[in-house]
């Protein structure tokens, strides 16, 4: 009923021509943000990363993978794992399950990809494809059934709009037209349930699939919007869900005021994320903001109760 009512609000809105309130984004300034995807400039993992293999290494297939989802916080988790001594990680986003022409260039190329590590490390990779693609679970499953998966979700409202930020970006950096969020995301006065970050965000329709070849134990799930506000306690969890020594600490951390988000200290170096990671969203429209909630609600709702946890998304 109140999704009803939502509905026809966003109408009349629509059909009075009324003119929606939207920040808009300083394109100038955020050309710059989008020299890279990668998060951070560099990492502990690089140096297992190198061309020269260190005595006593070598390249490890992935014991956990990151599978998602997209603008989840994907890429602060992992590079805040590689704190940890018993992880190395990736540097890039690798493709493999969910793209046929690197699936079909084999396993020896996967591992290829990946950085030495001496044989008490956990080789961590992520692409955050991996979690809405349909063809993904089975390909894991074929390559290691007792795989440790990790999935970082956060408010699939939130989670749309920074999708749309990220190509909005990227669609300025090569000079392509951009559409504001409500005109993507309204149709004809009805919520565009076909605008694939909307469909991203459908969180239970992607686990049915996942559920369909792992147990729901192999499946640990990080709360994207916990680990913005207070990093440590998501990334302990993960710790015990690898079996890993505690090693990640408080001091690992400081919230740098002028980025508004939490950044890592580790091997005696300070450093945050790309800038292109925690960019400013714009300001959307409530009546369009409470039609995505009330789409969301019933999925969200089924995502609960399928993963046995309530994560309390608007
Ligand atoms: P926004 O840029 O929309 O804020 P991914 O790496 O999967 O693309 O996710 C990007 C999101 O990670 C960012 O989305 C941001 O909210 C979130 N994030 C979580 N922790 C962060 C951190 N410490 N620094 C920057 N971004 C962080």
């Amino acid at each position: 009923m109140a999704c009803l009512l939502v509905s026809a609000i966003l109408f009349l809105t629509q059909s009075q021509g009324g003119v929606l309130e939207r920040r808009h984004l300083d394109n100038g300034a955020l050309l710059e943000t989008l020299k890279s995807e990668v998060g951070l400039l560099s990492n502990k993992s690089e140096h297992y990363s190198a061309q020269v293999r260190p005595p006593g290494t070598s390249r490890q297939i992935p014991q956990t993978i990151i599978i998602g989802v997209r603008k989840g916080g994907t890429r602060a988790l992992l590079e805040m794992l590689d704190i940890h001594p018993h992880i190395v990680v990736a540097a890039t986003e690798v493709h493999f399950f969910d793209w046929d022409e690197n699936y079909v260039k084999g396993i020896d190329w996967y591992r290829s990809l990946m950085p030495f590590s001496y044989e008490n490390q956990i080789t961590i990779e992520k692409t955050p494809g991996y979690f809405t693609s349909p063809q993904v679970p089975e390909r894991i499953h074929d390559m290691n059934s007792s795989i440790k998966l990790l999935l970082i979700l956060r408010d699939p409202t939130e989670r749309v709009i920074s999708d749309y930020t990220q190509v909005y970006y990227n669609r300025l950096e090569s000079h392509k037209p951009v559409q504001h969020f409500e005109d993507i995301v309204i149709k004809n006065g009805a919520l565009n349930a076909k605008y694939k970050a909307i469909q991203r965000s459908l969180y239970d329709i992607h686990m049915e699939r996942w559920l369909k070849h792992f147990n729901l134990n192999q499946i640990h799930i990080v709360d994207g919007n916990t680990l913005i506000k207070d990093p440590l306690p998501e990334l302990q969890k993960v710790e015990k869900f690898l079996n890993l020594p505690p090693r990640i600490l408080p001091s690992n951390f400081y919230f740098n005021q002028t980025k508004g988000f939490y950044c890592i200290r580790s091997d005696g170096r300070e450093r945050c994320l790309h800038e292109s990671k925690g960019r400013p969203h714009p300001v959307v429209n409530t009546t369009v903001l409470d039609q995505l909630r009330c789409h969301f609600r019933e999925h969200n709702e089924r995502f609960y109760s399928m993963v046995n946890h309530s994560f309390h998304w608007h």
